[in-house]
């Protein structure tokens, strides 16, 4: 690493996932020189430390990027399309944590474990992609076996928690928690049907294919990332009443053989993964030990017996940390340190 020091844009820094990244710029050691934190009009004049200084969160405008090397946005899909090409064209590399250049062709969408070389194509228009939280966690783990036996297809469902749609969720389940207890009728106003004691098998809004968006997602961004639109993939991504920590039942289908023992010796050695396999002693990875860590916890592994080459595996991160926070810091991280 170079001695230079950067110049650092957080936007959305009120966010759940932006206050989760100013953490993680810290955490990470980022060398920030000139630091400014960017939100709406709602939240201008708010103060906020980082590295133990205070600064004072400004209005979002078109002009807020001159003189600055990364942005880091985490502010909405909207706001990222209305704002993302601004920066980009005052010179301002954006890592947008948003859905809404993922899938464009000229964008790079990037796990660091897995597809670094990608950043290189910021070039293009002067922004990066980071992808779907249910996403980064499962390349994460699938990478090692893709690159020792080659993926035919995976079969996923996901348990996700509510952490993921906002501040807004996890008061409703709270909230919903209290009331079940205390023998009142929940009030569901995040989610269509109350959250807490139940199992939603709907994230994001519904296509016409019958998949949900974030299904979707799951299936695009898999491919791109490995880019690879041979695999077969299906998804069906459930909302459970978990705070935070997505889990993750993934089916994989190899082209060549594998046994548990390779993959187990494979995943770990792989760097930004822990196993925890011994379920006979109880030991798998779980939501509320994964909150709070980078990792991505990786248990259950096992044959599946009803086809010739299959593994079954349980994936267990932290959505705001490696799934949106730690991804896009790392991604800034490799951006500053290798191309600007
Ligand atoms: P604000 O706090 O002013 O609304 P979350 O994903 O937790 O809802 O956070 C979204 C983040 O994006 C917040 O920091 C929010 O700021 C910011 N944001 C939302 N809309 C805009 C906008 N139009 N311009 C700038 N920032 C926005």
């Amino acid at each position: 690493m170079n001695e230079r020091k950067f110049n650092v844009i957080v936007a959305g820094a009120t966010g759940a996932v932006g206050t989760q990244m100013l953490t993680c710029l810290e955490e990470q050691e980022f060398p920030v020189n000139n630091f400014k934190l960017l939100a709406s009009s709602r939240s201008a004049g708010k103060k906020i430390k980082f590295k133990g200084e205070t600064f004072v969160v400004e209005e979002m405008t078109k002009d807020s990027f001159k003189g600055y090397d990364i942005a880091l946005f985490s502010a909405g899909g909207s706001t990222s399309l209305k704002f993302a090409p601004a920066s980009a064209e005052a010179g301002c590399v954006v890592v947008d944590n948003s859905s809404a250049w993922r899938m464009d062709p000229k964008i790079p969408l990037v796990v660091p474990e897995v597809n670094p070389e990608a950043i290189a194509q910021y070039k293009n228009k002067g922004i990066i992609a980071n992808p779907n939280c249910s996403t980064i966690q499962m390349v994460v783990a699938l990478n090692p076996i893709y690159k020792n036996f080659g993926i035919k297809r995976l079969v996923i469902s996901t348990y996700q928690s509510v952490s993921g749609t906002g501040v807004k969720a996890v008061n409703e389940l709270r909230e919903q928690t209290k009331a079940f207890v205390e023998g009142r009728s929940p009030v569901a106003e995040v989610y269509p049907h109350p959250i807490a004691f139940n199992v939603l098998p709907h994230i994001d809004s519904f296509l016409d294919s019958g998949y949900s968006k974030e299904e979707e997602k799951m299936i695009n961004e898999t491919r791109k990332i490995f880019n690879d639109q041979s695999i077969r993939i299906t998804a069906t991504a459930a909302r459970v009443p978990v705070f935070n920590s997505h889990s993750e039942s993934v089916n994989i289908e190899t082209h060549k053989h594998a046994t548990c023992e390779q993959i187990r010796d494979l995943l770990k050695t792989a760097h930004g993964i822990k196993v925890l396999d011994d379920p006979q002693n109880n030991v798998y990875p779980l939501a509320l030990d994964a909150h709070g860590s980078d990792l991505t916890f990786v248990g259950r592994i096992r044959q599946d017996l009803s086809i010739e080459n299959g593994i079954d595996i349980w994936i267990v991160s932290d959505n705001i940390r490696k799934g949106a926070a730690t991804n896009t810091v790392q991604i800034g991280k490799l951006l500053a340190e290798n191309y600007l």
